[in-house]
């Protein structure tokens, strides 16, 4: 009996703890975003896609993870189809004001924050040293091949369209 007080006081601190982790990525990184994608995330018509409702799933793959990060330090350049909805935008590549860091927050604030209601319970959070593997691997230099990129990953998963 006397084993037990302390074991949940440890599995009570390190669920707060863990919890903590990932529940506080800034607002203020997704500013930039907010001015086209707003700060919901629902975008704008045929002009600047949502993302609310599309981060989780895209996030919950390997290659899904790649693509974000090279969207947002690369841009996009379209045709791209969100849903039914074409889109032939271009997204400007943001590599130059944001660091891995900065691109960790601002995607995380977008999967926990903006789709909070579709984040699963074993997401795992960006973090800095995941962002600067994958801009070390170099896996897109502008906004066509980062289109490129969301072919193939839609090619995989076609339920991400
Ligand atoms: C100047 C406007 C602008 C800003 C700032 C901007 N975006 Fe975008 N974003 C776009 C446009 C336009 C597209 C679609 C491009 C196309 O049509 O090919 C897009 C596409 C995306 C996509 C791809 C969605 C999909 O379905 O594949 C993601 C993810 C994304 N943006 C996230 C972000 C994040 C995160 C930020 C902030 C770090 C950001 N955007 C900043 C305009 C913007």
């Amino acid at each position: 009996m006397g084993l037990r007080r302390p074991l949940s006081i440890v599995l009570l601190t390190s669920t707060i703890v863990s919890f903590a982790t990932w529940a506080e990525p800034s607002a203020e990184s997704f500013q930039r975003c907010a001015a086209c994608h707003l700060a919901t995330g629902e975008g704008i018509y045929g002009a600047f896609p949502p993302i609310k409702g599309r981060m989780a799933s895209i996030a919950a793959s390997a290659e899904g993870r790649i693509y974000l990060v090279a969207v947002v330090n690369s841009g996009l350049m379209g045709p791209i189809t969100v849903g039914e909805t074409p889109h032939m935008g271009i997204m400007p590549a943001q590599g130059s004001i944001y660091a891995a860091a900065g691109i960790s927050d601002a995607l995380n604030h977008a999967v926990q924050v903006i789709d909070a209601e579709n984040l699963e319970s074993d997401w795992t959070p960006f973090n800095a040293t995941e962002v600067q593997r994958i801009l070390d691997d170099g896996p897109s230099k502008n906004g066509q091949e980062t289109a490129k990129l969301r072919q193939q990953l839609l090619e995989k998963y076609p339920n991400l369209q």
